[in-house]
């Protein structure tokens, strides 16, 4: 949700800082802007639409100078305008970008206004820089006047302030909001992820909430919240792919579709042995945490919600033990009961969504026995404040749209009702059978990859299209939510999903054959079942599209397209079945001509309520 970038360095920075942006561009792409000091002069670009708009107007007119900030927008405050983009600034001498929402703008704004500073934007962002501004008059140091101004904001932040009379330096403060600092030869970063300065350098030091620090060329000084100096650790990135390149693909949803064996098979490394799934996938003090497990809570967002609520099957059917799972934006507002013995499992792409982060910290106060994170960012907040964490190694994902994540996730939890199945008696041969399965899973995906033409073509069906339903039971359930969630993200159709047996209470009512029915179909315990829901929609003609295992005895008619998928157990099934609804929606979306990678209205890495 918004992307930042900083630089102070010898040579001019406005090159790296567009780069950084083209790299943060999922977290927001309504408005680009940058801001460079120049021979004592703040000058600033602002574009609405995507980062290559603000390229452009620099190729024409290039900013010159050696610090300045940048950020690409997905708005909150005011709609996206040149006026609203960031940076914003402060009687042409203080510069700010910002992430995140000031909870507290309007007081602020009449304070500032009664000092007499008059508002360009309708940008909560703007009442910082007047503040920083307003500070200055009385503190000797950006860095004072900072800390001093960071106090009385209420809300989240990460947000980098720079001086037009001090070129030397610039001031960065997180809460809320990552921001993490790049340390290069002669010259500093920040970023709100390290992606964005990975052609620069490869050190980094995530800052901790509340901290401010003070980066020039050589030196990088850390405040926590009460302005002792601390030392956060400098590590080098993990991240072992340069995933700002789309390579062969037309889009990066499609090659992350692609990458799904690779990031399976990257993850399931090292920590399956003899049969077993080792308890150190879940970080060093794991099997001390995860012993007496007899309940767990998933809380997640979105697609990650989804990857939960399968787990929820698996972890009730073969682990044993209870298992709840909740949207983080409910779990946070409500007084929920807590099971004794219960672990809170959060499961995150980003590591940053607000919201889950939040359900994470209420979680702790009630005082789970322990927290465990299942999570694609190292050095996350989720993965800092969590007991154990789960990392999943899919490697960076760019399309707005999830895709590889979700599948890890899958493979993650998949691994988690191993280990927390062994905790409670699971026996070996269960156990051999999960890992059998899990260690055959990138192949499997691989053969399912293989449906790719087919679905291409079916795709063509849904180009007039408004609406679409999604069918399954079972741990398939979740699998047809997330199918729903994919076209409707990516193609603006509306789409559904329902558990098939709940058909005859209601939605039964909307088939006709201008709404096509998405049907998965493993060859599962529950096939029969499925079976008489796609009679019951037969038999009102609507027109079926069913993913089905090769020996579940569908065959395509006037009513129904049959889509046979490689048969696969029933531990991979959810994960295998999501293969061709991710491809579906990719095809159908390149035929509406939408944003695929960027669709409307939507960010990743969701860092605001
Ligand atoms: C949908 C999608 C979102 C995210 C959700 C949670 O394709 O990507 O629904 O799954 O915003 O994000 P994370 O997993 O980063 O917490």
């Amino acid at each position: 949700m918004c992307g930042i970038v900083g630089a102070v360095a010898q040579r001019d920075v406005a090159e790296i800082l567009v780069e950084g942006l083209r790299r943060l561009e999922y977290r927001g792409y309504d408005s680009a802007g940058v801001a460079v000091i120049n021979d004592g002069e703040l000058r600033t670009t602002r574009r609405v639409g995507k980062v290559q708009e603000l390229s452009a107007a620099l190729d024409d007119s290039p900013l010159v100078g050696g610090t300045g900030i940048a950020h690409t927008r997905w708005a909150t405050h005011g709609e996206p305008s040149e006026r609203n983009a960031h940076p914003h600034l402060s009687s042409g001498d203080i510069a700010v970008v910002h992430n995140g929402i000031i909870e507290n703008h309007n007081k602020l704004r009449e304070m500032l206004k009664g000092l007499g500073y008059a508002f360009t934007s309708d940008t909560d962002t703007e009442v910082i820089c007047h503040l920083v501004h307003h500070e200055l008059k009385s503190h000797d140091t950006l860095l004072t006047a900072v800390q001093a101004t960071v106090k009385q904001l209420e809300g989240a932040y990460g947000t980098v302030v720079i001086d037009r009379t001090d070129s030397d330096r610039m001031i960065v403060a997180r809460s809320g909001s990552p921001l993490v600092i790049g340390f290069g030869l002669g010259e500093n970063f920040v970023a709100s992820d390290q992606l964005a300065l990975l052609p620069v350098t490869r050190s980094f030091a995530f800052l901790e909430e509340g901290d401010v620090a003070e980066v020039t060329r050589r030196t990088v000084s850390i405040f926590d919240i009460d302005g002792n100096a601390v030392e956060r650790e400098v590590k080098e990135s993990e991240v072992t792919h340069d995933a700002g390149d789309k390579g062969e693909y037309r889009h990066y949803m499609l090659k992350e579709i692609y990458e799904q064996p690779r990031a399976i098979a990257h993850t399931l490394e090292g920590r399956i042995a003899s049969g077993t799934v080792l308890d150190s996938a879940f970080g060093e003090n794991a099997a001390e945490f995860l012993k007496d497990i007899k309940h767990v809570q998933i809380i997640a967002c979105g697609t990650s919600y989804h990857a939960g609520m399968a787990a929820r099957y698996w972890l009730e059917d073969w682990a044993g033990v209870s298992c709840n799972v909740e949207i983080a934006s409910e779990f946070r507002y409500r007084k929920s009961h807590m099971f004794p013995n219960s672990l809170l499992v959060t499961i995150s792409q980003s590591g940053e969504t607000a919201d889950t982060l939040a359900a994470l910290r209420l979680a702790k106060e009630m005082g789970y026995k322990a927290t465990m994170t299942i999570c694609n960012s190292p050095g996350s907040s989720l993965v800092r404040e969590s007991d154990m964490a789960y990392m999943m190694k899919a490697g960076a994902e760019i399309g707005v749209a999830s895709t590889k994540a979700f599948t890890v996730q899958l493979a993650g939890l998949l691994m988690l009702t191993a280990v927390v199945g062994r905790h409670n008696g699971m026996s070996e041969e269960m156990q051999a059978k999960i890992t059998q399965s899990l260690q055959s899973m990138p192949a499997k995906v691989e053969q399912a990859l293989g449906l790719d033409d087919a679905i291409a073509e079916l795709a063509e069906d849904f180009a007039d299209k408004h609406h679409a339903l999604f069918l399954g039971r079972g741990d398939q359930y979740p699998i047809a939510m997330e199918g729903a969630l994919k076209l409707k993200e990516i193609s603006y159709i509306h789409a559904e999903a329902y558990a098939s047996g709940e058909l005859k209470h209601g939605p039964l009512a909307l088939i006709d054959a201008d709404m096509p029915v998405i049907v998965v179909a493993p060859n599962n315990e529950l096939l029969e079942k499925l079976k008489s829901n796609v009679e019951e929609v037969r038999a009102r003609g609507g027109l079926m599209y069913v993913f089905a295992d090769v020996d579940a005895e569908f065959e395509s008619d006037d009513t129904m397209k049959v889509i046979q998928v490689p048969h696969c157990d029933e531990f991979m099934a959810a994960l295998i079945y999501t293969i061709p609804l991710q491809l579906l929606s990719y095809h159908v979306a390149l035929i509406k001509g939408t944003d695929v990678d960027q669709p409307r209205n939507l960010a990743k890495s969701v860092t605001v309520e």
